[in-house]
């Protein structure tokens, strides 16, 4: 069965498109058939799986495939392939989509889930990179998932994110109780962590250490950025950085995933 992650965090810039990006990597790697749905109207995993000309174009993409019912099947149609995984690009028209969904679309946030089970496809898994806001696109990623990875910054105003995304998930679980079951926090990825953490990271870290879900650490590396630079995730990147411990990181996240979801390869 389909395992769907949204990655999530309604604050921009704290690791959000790098997670997705990479853990479709990792989950690659270990030999799942992924599929990257890029949910951002920014278009950031867009471009940084190597489709920024795409994004530009005037082409279908999952605002009509959200918008109109009569389209939904045409999720299949607007799959791109990438060398690591398939890939559901963003498009600068979808600008537009979440004032569309608040106004004009009838069951407004179920229409991901909709339109990914019309996917013909059968992929293990299926990751979600989510726009910086608590907009309709989140919360129609979130009952799409009802997984959801949440990266945060390693500083304590992470706490504060991780409390806005609890009671966002509890407003849905409240409001679509017959369409969902629970929305499950699969874990938090504690990103951009430096080789000596500061007491602020040491914190934030003490702070989550009895979570009821994995607190994962991801290295501040460049090479990151230079493998999104590059259009791959970082196992697809040659790096003369420091790139081991990085993949290390995204690949303890993968398997953390693949065993509390039980999906075979
Ligand atoms: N672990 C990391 N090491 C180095 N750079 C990182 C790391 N994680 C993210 N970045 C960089 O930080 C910026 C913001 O990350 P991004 O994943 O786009 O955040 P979000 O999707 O939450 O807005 C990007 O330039 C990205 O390359
Ligand atoms: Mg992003």
């Amino acid at each position: 069965m389909t395992q769907v992650l949204a990655v999530s965090n309604q604050a921009g810039g704290v690791g959000k498109t790098t997670t997705a990006i990479n853990v479709a990597g990792a989950l690659n790697e270990l030999d799942y058939d992924v599929l990257l749905v890029d949910a951002d109207p920014q278009g950031t995993a867009t471009e940084g799986v190597g489709f920024r000309e795409l994004y530009n174009q005037k082409i279908p993409s999952l605002h009509q495939v959200m918008v109109d019912p009569s389209r939904t099947s045409e999720i299949n149609d607007i799959i791109q392939e990438h060398e690591e995984f398939d890939v559901i690009p963003s498009n600068k028209a979808m600008d537009a989509l979440k004032d569309m969904l608040l106004t004009q679309v009838a069951n407004s946030e179920m229409r991901l889930k909709l339109a990914l089970a019309e996917l013909d496809t059968d992929y293990d898994y299926i990751i979600i990179d989510c726009p910086p806001d608590l907009s309709q696109i989140l919360d129609n990623a979130l009952l799409a998932a009802e997984n959801v990875v949440i990266p945060v910054e390693p500083t304590r105003r992470s706490i504060r994110a991780i409390e806005k995304m609890n009671e966002e998930i509890d407003y849905l679980e409240s409001s679509f109780p017959s369409q969902i079951d629970q929305i499950q926090i699969q874990g938090i990825i504690v990103n951009s962590v430096e080789s000596t953490p500061n007491n602020d990271t040491k914190q934030m870290l003490e702070f989550f250490s009895d979570a009821p879900y994995p607190v994962f650490q991801v290295p501040e590396r460049v090479a990151i950025r230079r493998a999104w630079n590059n259009g791959v995730s970082v196992f697809q990147h040659d790096d003369p950085a420091k790139l081991n411990d990085a993949r290390d990181a995204y690949l303890s996240i993968a398997e953390e995933l693949t065993a509390e979801t039980e999906v075979t390869a």
